[in-house]
């Protein structure tokens, strides 16, 4: 018996495809089966399982402290609600550093265990050989450049990259390698505007997709953190971030009422009995 994939559901063909044609690709991320089923029917490219679920999910301060377990628990409630997007796992801080065989371990891992269909990876030239090791054996690759929060210590903040032309040119050499090797996409995050374009036409000849954040609106595609767009976290509002929606509001007000209809009896009524 053969198990055919939906034909409608977003593989890394389809994203190569939308970039040839010049169509926007959209992603979000995404840490549970309800909010990415909801994402999933809203009719996303690609639903990014980030390991910025270690903010939002478990509230730590940076990246770091997620392990393989967890992004494989979170992941497998999203895949399951994912019939037409397609599903990428971040590989955490730690899982991909040590040595290319390590890394392809749990690429494999990450893969097998969760059901998701690509693994991305933060870093330029020195992870290209871990990169390669992980396309060979089968698995797509989306890069992750410019602002980079697994290295939050080495740069020591959070602000915009690559603004010097040093860091501008390593980026683009960066990226191009990416694309060269076989990566069906790079994520630029938080870079200004000008090098995404540019980014983004260099890696076009290899059907390259460029997904911005924070990163102007020339590039293949865009990606948010989904709590931060719908308005989760109303405290965090950088620049290139969009608020879709207040749900801060919304669940705190729900919330409040809940508490008042319980507190003065009004909760349940006699419809909401048996
Ligand atoms: O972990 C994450 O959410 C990410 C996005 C910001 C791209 O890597």
């Amino acid at each position: 018996m053969s198990v055919h994939v939906q034909s409608s559901k977003i593989t890394t063909q389809t994203i190569r495809q939308k970039v040839d044609a010049g169509e926007k690709i959209t992603m979000l991320t995404s840490y549970d089966f309800t909010l990415a089923r909801l994402v999933d029917e809203a009719g996303i490219d690609v639903l990014l399982v980030g390991d910025s679920a270690s903010n939002v999910v478990c509230g730590n301060q940076y990246t770091l402290p997620i392990t393989v377990d967890e992004m494989i628990f979170l992941t497998k409630g999203v895949v399951r609600a994912a019939h037409h997007a397609m599903v990428v796992i971040d590989m955490p801080f730690g899982s991909y550093q040590v040595n290319k065989e390590e890394a392809v371990y749990n690429a494999i891992r990450m893969l097998k265990e969760s059901g998701c269909d690509a693994v991305k990876l933060e870093g330029g030239e020195e992870i290209l050989p871990t990169v390669k090791h992980i396309l060979q054996a089968g698995i797509p690759v989306c890069a992750h450049l410019g602002l980079t929060p697994q290295s939050v210590n080495q740069f020591g903040s959070f602000s915009l990259r690559a603004k010097e032309e040093a860091e501008a040119d390593k980026l683009l050499h960066d990226a191009v390698l990416m694309a060269q090797a076989g990566c069906f996409a790079i994520v630029l995050e938080k870079i200004p505007a000008a090098l995404a374009q540019k980014v983004t036409q260099a890696v076009l000849p290899y059907h390259c997709a460029t997904i911005g954040i924070g990163a102007g609106n020339q590039t293949s595609g865009q990606v948010l953190v989904l709590h931060d767009m719908l308005g989760l976290n109303e405290g965090f509002k950088p620049k290139f971030l969009r608020h879709f929606a207040h749900l801060a509001e919304e669940v705190k007000g729900a919330v409040e009422n809940y508490v008042h209809a319980v507190e003065d009896g009004s909760f349940p009524n006699e419809n909401e009995q048996y």
